[in-house]
């Protein structure tokens, strides 16, 4: 018995383990998901019975098991870079040139894939098992999702070869098909809808229960390798893609490899005919050298690689109408304008709102109510009305849209509007007395990159401010399970989850604190400059405007906002309360009065680089230089890439040194500590 038993166990599982490969690799299933089941059920209870029979790689492990409390981190072995993009033909024909002209060569040989719209990841197998997954995160450290990659059917648990390293990097996403059939669920069960494969992906993914992830059906697709030990991979891109194939990873059918800059524009032509017809979204295609040695020849700069490039899809439009023009009230007040729609899918989702910016835009474009209009949406971006399609205006004409003159005072809570001069938004005054104001910046408080309160989101925000529990972030931390269990859809067991979560965010750090306030025009990274130049909150709180702008980019906007926010009583307090209630975060001396290399140094950037003008800009600014937008007798130095015009003239007239772009960079690495 025991060895038909054995037998029949390996049987299901390579059945199992066939039809995966069918589903998620070849996009052709050969049996109904109730028949996939029933040999899933099968093997468990089989396994059940003979538990000498479970294998370490048996798809049963696919299950999921008990939630984490957190994820930990991973620092990568080798960083997860990003990529430059081209959004037309002829970027992509000066990427071409680019290369061609580093290798020293007429034609170049390309590996091109399409450009999965998913969430990057890394899979590490060590003797061929999979041990470890782990999202990018920033490029350098990410989280680890073993556990719920575990659960994705798509991938192997073991390769067909034991070799002591290998580490996979490619993308994880939802077939159309699986998005479509999870929010039908969701809807059935009365839970949120994701708006994209994408978000869909990225939500299962993230789960701290990975049976929960085992429940959505994930896909994966491998777009390169990132470490192997014990043996030499093959020379080429094209080829390790072709391993990776024989290693039952999934690769997309339709990677290839193409000769020349007409190949690429012919892969995107082709590609972007079949993407509709694609069982899952991609948002371009990618262009990479395919040779390995000319890849390392290349290099790389900053954080992308110069040897491949995304060529991106145009946004997608679509035409609609514009039902009511509605304000919405922002963190800081901002009243912003936004266009209810007709339900029209575009760009992989049903858009019914687009924003409008504000009344200048309006003004711009011309939008009015009953107009119809194109609707833009590009990858993961708010949706936006592109343009107004005049020769469809009703007529007689609507009126033209005067945000001021529709709403004269708050929508939501009736206090007064202004506008600060140069600006051109109108903002509501009431600060924390608008129950918008609050809800936002409570739900900005408690958000991941904040506080980051797990499932304190803004559903649950709305129903503590409405139900008057929470006024202030401080009362948070003032939150009795007694108020939480009576909350609607709020059993014991959520309710003891939240207070953990409250409870763990106390202990947090001086950037997140600073971000968390909401402070207007403080970012992520302004907070995190503050945190880095100040070390401590009360230096902070007792800068003035000047010292303020001592922190890198802060200028006097920023630096007003600051003051304007710390001198407020009620600001104060609620810190004061906050602390009392055990907030904390490590302090130190900061960096004020710290001299960077080039600090006080100016610098322009002109004429085309191969690394972006942004990254340029940030590499400057993290040692200590300012980046001007004009030549003048101040400017230090002036960067010039290829067709550099009037600034690089000016900058000779002047006398001002010019360096090239190599020089940039060597001093740049001469000059960095
Ligand atoms: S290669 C060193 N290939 O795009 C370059 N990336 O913008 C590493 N992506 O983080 C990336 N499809 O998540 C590569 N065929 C493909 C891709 C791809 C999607 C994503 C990936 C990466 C991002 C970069």
């Amino acid at each position: 018995m025991a060895a038909t038993a054995k037998e029949h166990c390996a049987w299901l599982r390579n059945e199992i383990e066939r039809h995966n490969i069918q589903y998620y690799q070849l996009d052709s299933p050969i049996i109904s998901d109730a028949e996939y089941d029933a040999l899933f059920r099968e093997l468990q209870n089989l396994e059940a019975q003979h538990p000498e029979l479970a294998t370490p790689d048996s798809p049963t492990h696919r299950v999921g098991s008990k939630p984490l409390k957190e994820f930990s981190e991973v620092v990568h072995r080798t960083p997860m870079l990003s990529l430059n993009n081209a959004f037309s033909e002829e970027e992509v024909r000066s990427f071409d040139e680019r290369v061609r002209e580093a290798l020293e060569t007429n034609e170049v040989e390309y590996a091109v894939e399409p450009k999965f719209d998913g969430l990057a990841i890394t899979l590490t197998y060590v003797d061929g098992v999979f041990v470890q997954g782990a999202t990018r995160g920033d490029g350098s450290v990410g989280e680890d999702v073993s556990e719920n990659l575990r659960t994705v059917r798509a991938l192997p648990l073991r390769l067909p070869q034991a070799l002591p390293l290998v580490e996979i990097r490619g993308e994880v996403l939802m077939m159309k098909r699986d998005f479509q059939a999870l929010n039908k669920a969701q809807e059935a069960r009365g839970e949120k809808l994701f708006a994209n494969p994408r978000n869909a992906a990225a939500g299962s993914l993230r789960q701290l229960d990975s049976r929960i992830t085992a429940s959505r059906r994930l896909s994966f697709f491998a777009y390169g390798v990132g470490a192997v030990e014990g043996m030499a991979l093959p020379p080429t891109h094209g080829e390790q893609m072709a391993w990776l194939k024989s290693m039952k990873v999934p690769v997309a059918e339709q990677c290839g490899v193409v000769q020349g800059v007409l190949g690429l524009l012919d892969f995107y032509r082709d590609i972007g005919a079949q993407r509709a017809g694609l069982p899952y979204d991609i948002d371009g295609v990618v262009y990479k050298v395919n040779d390995i040695a000319k890849q390392q020849q290349l290099g790389f700069v900053s954080r992308a690689p110069r040897f491949a490039i995304a060529h991106k899809f145009p946004a997608e439009e679509a035409l609609t109408t514009v039902l009511d023009i509605e304000v919405q009230v922002g963190r800081t007040g901002t009243l912003t304008p936004v266009a209810r729609l007709a339900p029209v899918f575009v760009g992989g989702v049903t858009v019914t709102n687009a924003t409008l910016h504000n009344q200048d835009e309006i003004d711009r474009k011309d939008v009015r109510v009953g107009d119809t209009v194109v609707v833009r949406r590009a990858g993961d971006v708010i949706p936006e009305v592109a343009r107004v399609v005049l020769e469809k205006r009703p007529q007689p004409e609507p009126a033209r849209f005067d945000l001021h003159q529709r709403h004269p005072v708050c929508p939501v809570c009736g206090s007064k509007v202004a506008r600060e001069a140069e600006e051109s938004a109108w903002r509501c005054t009431g600060g924390l007395f608008c129950p918008a104001q609050r809800k936002q910046a409570l739900w900005h408080f408690a958000s991941r990159r904040a506080m980051d309160i797990e499932g304190l989101g803004d559903k649950l925000v709305e129903l503590l401010v409405d139900q008057g529990l929470v006024h202030t972030p401080a009362d948070i931390y003032q939150l009795k399970l007694d108020d939480l269990a009576k909350l609607e859809r709020m059993g014991d067991k959520s309710a003891n989850n939240l207070l953990a979560a409250i409870e763990h965010s106390k202990k947090t750090t001086l950037a997140r604190f600073i971000y968390a306030l909401g402070i207007r025009n403080v970012g992520e990274t302004t907070a995190k400059d503050m945190a880095r130049h100040f070390g401590t909150l009360d230096k902070m709180m007792a800068a003035d405007a000047e010292r303020l702008q001592q922190v890198r980019d802060v200028g006097p906007v920023v630096a007003q906002s600051v003051v304007a926010f710390f001198a407020e009583q009620h600001n104060i307090d609620v810190i004061a309360q906050l602390r009392a209630s055990g907030v904390h975060w490590p302090e130190h001396e900061g960096e004020a009065g710290q001299v960077l290399p080039l600090s006080g140094q100016i610098f322009v950037l002109t004429g085309t680089l191969n690394i972006s003008r942004d990254e340029a800009k940030a590499m400057l600014e993290a040692q200590g230089a300012r980046v001007s937008g004009s030549v003048s007798k101040k400017t230090h130095y002036v960067v010039a890439g290829a067709e550099a015009g009037s600034k690089l003239d000016k900058a000779r007239e002047l006398g001002v040194t010019v360096l090239d772009e190599q020089q940039f960079l060597q001093m740049l690495e001469e000059k960095s500590i």
